[in-house]
């Protein structure tokens, strides 16, 4: 189930253990970098053994968040075109996010807070040259009832304003954001869908349609339930005829510049404080894994306990635990995969 990637993490461990300090740190540092690349394994229908190889080849880029904000019936929008598209990404949040998780705060956006992974995963989206728009939901969470006649609405809108219409449309949908996408994909034409720790509602639905398309999911393992139902899904899908495509990604260890590296603004000093602060508090076992997930966690309660200060006071906080749920990688979104994700969707414009 695990291959290649699972097959990195047990060498990683046992090398730590003969502690031969000179080769052991260059073994080490050389396995941890593999280790990044392999963290996630893809998975095919049909046999994909170029997989991984694109991991290594990520092109050098530079995309500024530069976002527009509008409220369309009610409704924030928010989106960024980039100087040449290709085609066009919709991207559904999780309860409790908002499209204002997908950028940093900019001149176009000041209420902007960009999370390390959602702002990730529209700036890899922009670099492949698709124009990416993101929704709140109406509620927390997303309803089919209260959202999709509106989000219908406002992309038939915005498109068209846009001058986009001509392109090809894939989504994404995280959690609730991926039930709903599964749902919003019987109704309008996508390209193809990636359903992130998500299942979708293929088993409520009186019959999946004909022309459903293809649909990647990214998901984590460890959630054993979803993982079932994700099973399940896909063989419903694949009787359908409907292509399909699995992602798995697995828990991987924290170091001491971990959180520095992924929170922008978060200083190298602040972040092994702060790994160090977890570890001896219980919440990193000594091989670097998380032993809970960051929401169930008491580290804000040890945070406060420390004097570690975060700068911008508490601004950091929901960054924080957002990079602990995905090192612990039960339930989180995940801009890790972005190489593959975008590689499948283009293979589907
Ligand atoms: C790192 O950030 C902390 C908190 O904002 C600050 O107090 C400290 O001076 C910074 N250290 C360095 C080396 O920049």
């Amino acid at each position: 189930m695990f291959k290649r990637g699972n097959k990195s993490l047990f060498l990683w461990r046992s090398v730590r253990n003969y502690q031969l300090p000179g080769v052991v740190a260059l073994l080490g540092l050389v396995i941890f970098v593999a280790l990044l690349y392999t963290l996630c394994i893809g998975e095919n229908s049909a046999s994909d053994k170029s997989n991984n190889d694109h991991a290594t080849e990520r092109v050098d880029y530079q995309v500024l968040p530069n976002p527009t904000v509008e409220i369309v019936k009610e409704t924030q929008v928010i989106w960024q075109i980039p100087s040449d598209p290709k085609a066009v990404l919709l991207i559904a949040h999780g309860c409790g996010g908002s499209a204002l998780n997908f950028w940093d705060r900019c001149p176009g956006c000041p209420n902007c807070v960009g999370l390390p992974e959602e702002k990730q995963i529209v700036l890899d989206a922009l670099a492949e040259k698709f124009s990416v728009i993101v929704i709140t939901s109406t509620d927390v969470c997303w309803s089919y009832g209260k959202d999709g006649l509106r989000v219908k609405e406002i992309m038939t809108w915005w498109l068209e304003k846009q001058d986009l219409v001509k392109f090809p449309l894939v989504g994404l949908g995280a959690s609730s954001g991926g039930y709903f996408l599964s749902v919003l994909a019987t109704e309008v034409r996508f390209r193809g869908i990636v359903l992130m720790i998500a299942c979708g509602l293929f088993d409520k639905m009186d019959s999946i349609p004909d022309n459903y398309p293809p649909t990647l999911f990214v998901h984590m393992p460890k959630d054993v339930k979803r993982g079932r139902r994700i099973n399940r899904h896909i063989e419903m899908l694949r009787k359908k005829g409907v292509e399909t495509r699995e992602i798995k990604c697995i828990e991987f260890p924290v170091t001491s510049h971990w959180l520095g590296d992924r929170v922008e603004g978060l200083n190298q000093t602040t972040s092994s404080r702060l790994f160090e602060l977890f570890r001896s508090r219980g919440f990193i076992d000594a091989k670097g894994y998380m032993k809970n997930d960051g929401r169930v966690t008491p580290w804000r309660e040890a945070l406060k306990q420390s004097d570690i200060v975060l700068p911008y006071g508490s601004k950091f906080m929901h960054h924080i635990e957002e990079e602990l749920n995905l090192a612990y990688a039960y339930h989180e979104m995940t801009s890790l995969q972005s190489d593959q994700i975008f590689e499948w969707l283009k293979t589907h414009l």
